[in-house]
């Protein structure tokens, strides 16, 4: 007779036993799992709801991926990539560029679980985790390799992992943090339970949806399929969670909020520019402040109020970050757009302008100012007058320009000194996250730093795109050529 799964399934993950020839401080050394003083009979509690067993996690991975395959077989036949809007377009050259380097220090991350996690279960997991980050790396490379003949950003999905890109520097800043970094618990709560039980819903459900209206079958369907898997290997947070928190809650409070400031800004960077500006108007589901309210704000404080946690203490200042970090990110790189491997489209004709106002109350007093000094540049052909001439000051930890994570107004100085080092910082929570294990990041020289250090040659913009290796057919330009500018010409000029 064959057994029921819930009759065999604890005997087939429960597989350790007594270490005799061995310490097992030595075959589970703390740095590795992190499980530190917390007792090793409290994991005996963790526990997650999937259960998968591997005959069954195989199975429905393979339909996965032959549902996945179908789709893109059939739609590189229809010709369609060359159909779609190119601002929309941009935002899935940004993704893979950015995200594809990321799926793989997550399958390294998912190893570390599988043989440093301090339960056997959760060691069982990661296994499970572990093959999931492969097919999303192997996804986003078959995808990016796809569509290579079309467009040549798409290299930059494998391009990422070597490069000197400041904004592929910043994604890898944060996951070196919260992935390859950090220990089995720290990179539960980091990266398993606010990144990808939150935050990705943002980057996998939120602009899977915009694809799918822009008419971007092949990456939606890619998008809501690797976010199946994240749904499933994301649990390893919450048991973690749950037993740090009958034993070192601070602790669980510190990283979590570390985190949660940590993967706003990422976020604020990388989805934030692409559901506000890149994804044209009438087919926007949602702004980004609504999504991130809905879908990680309300996420994250019931978890917090579940578990007996408190709320951040920057909780206020969170809040205004979320209503401008993601406009100033964006004009930002906008006109940084020499530095990037995407074409950034500038969203602000006026019917984007009204959506702008509408949902961002304050965002004509903050941002509209100086969009219109842009725009005037534009329209009076001193295009010079909006790019860069030199790099801006960069956060020592997120990476992010200072003053780009509230609006223009709040500008205050943030820095410290370490070791006889100065570093600066983008607000007094990015501060707060350093000064919580200052040798995590003291080592770490930004991209100014090392134009100050003489490593990128010669020490000019010309020097930094070098060292970015941005070479001319992949910089990034306005992606419709100025043409929404016309918006704010007299009407007899616009005309002629
Ligand atoms: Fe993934
Ligand atoms: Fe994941």
């Amino acid at each position: 007779m064959l057994l029921n799964r819930d009759d065999w399934y604890d005997t087939s993950r429960d597989l350790d036993w007594e270490l005799s020839y061995v310490d097992p401080k030595l075959a589970f050394p703390d740095e590795w799992s992190g499980a530190g003083n917390i007792p090793a009979d409290a994991w005996q509690k963790w526990d997650e709801p999937f259960r998968v067993s591997f005959r069954d996690y195989v199975r429905i991975q393979r339909e996965k991926e032959m549902g996945v395959k179908a789709v893109s077989n059939a739609l590189s036949r229809a010709g369609l990539y060359e159909k779609l809007d190119p601002a929309h377009v941009a935002a899935s050259h940004l993704h893979m560029g950015t995200t594809c380097m990321v799926e793989h220090m997550a399958v390294t991350m998912q190893a570390r679980f599988c043989r440093f996690a301090p339960s056997t279960r959760w060691r069982n997991l990661g296994v499970f985790g572990m093959l999931d980050e492969t097919r999303h790396t192997q996804l986003d490379m078959r995808f990016s390799h796809d569509l290579l003949k079309q467009e040549p950003r798409f290299d930059w999905a494998q391009k990422a992992f070597h490069t000197n890109e400041w904004g592929v520097l910043a994604v890898k800043n944060f996951f070196d943090d919260a992935m390859l970094n950090a220990d089995c618990i720290e990179a539960a709560l980091a990266s398993s339970l606010t990144v990808e039980h939150g935050f990705t819903n943002i980057q996998f459900v939120a602009l899977a949806a915009d694809a799918m209206a822009a008419g971007d079958i092949n990456w939606s369907n890619l998008l809501s399929s690797i976010q199946t898997d994240e749904a499933r290997h994301a649990q390893q947070g919450f048991p973690t969670l749950e037993v740090l928190m009958e034993h070192d809650p601070q602790r669980a409070q510190t990283a979590l909020d570390v985190a949660f400031w940590r993967a706003t800004r990422l976020f604020q960077t990388l989805t934030g520019p692409a559901m506000d500006y890149y994804t044209p108007l009438d087919q926007r589901k949602m702004s980004f402040k609504e999504f991130m309210l809905e879908w990680i704000v309300n996420h994250h404080e019931r978890i917090l109020n579940d578990y007996g946690l408190k709320k951040p203490w920057y909780w206020d200042q969170f809040l205004v970050s979320l209503e401008n970090g993601h406009h100033a990110m964006h004009i930002g790189t906008w006109y940084w757009r020499p530095t990037l491997f995407w074409k950034p489209n500038a969203g602000v004709s006026k019917d984007e302008r009204d959506w702008l106002r509408e949902k961002y109350p304050t965002w004509e007093n903050n941002w509209g100012a100086l969009w219109d000094e842009i725009i005037k540049n534009v329209n009076d052909d001193r295009i010079e007058n909006t790019l860069p001439d030199t790099l801006p000051s960069l956060c020592n930890l997120t990476q992010l320009p200072l003053g780009s994570a509230f609006s223009r107004h709040e500008l205050a100085e943030h820095s410290l000194e370490y070791k006889g080092r100065l570093y600066q910082f983008d607000s007094e929570i990015s501060k707060w996250c350093f000064e919580q294990d200052p040798e995590r990041y003291a080592g770490h020289q930004n991209f100014i730093d090392r134009f100050i250090d003489g490593q990128i040659v010669p020490a000019d913009l010309a020097g930094g795109l070098l060292y970015m290796g941005l070479t001319p057919d992949v910089m990034g330009d306005d992606v419709y050529e100025y043409a929404w500018a016309k918006d704010y010409l007299p009407a007899e000029t616009a005309t002629a």
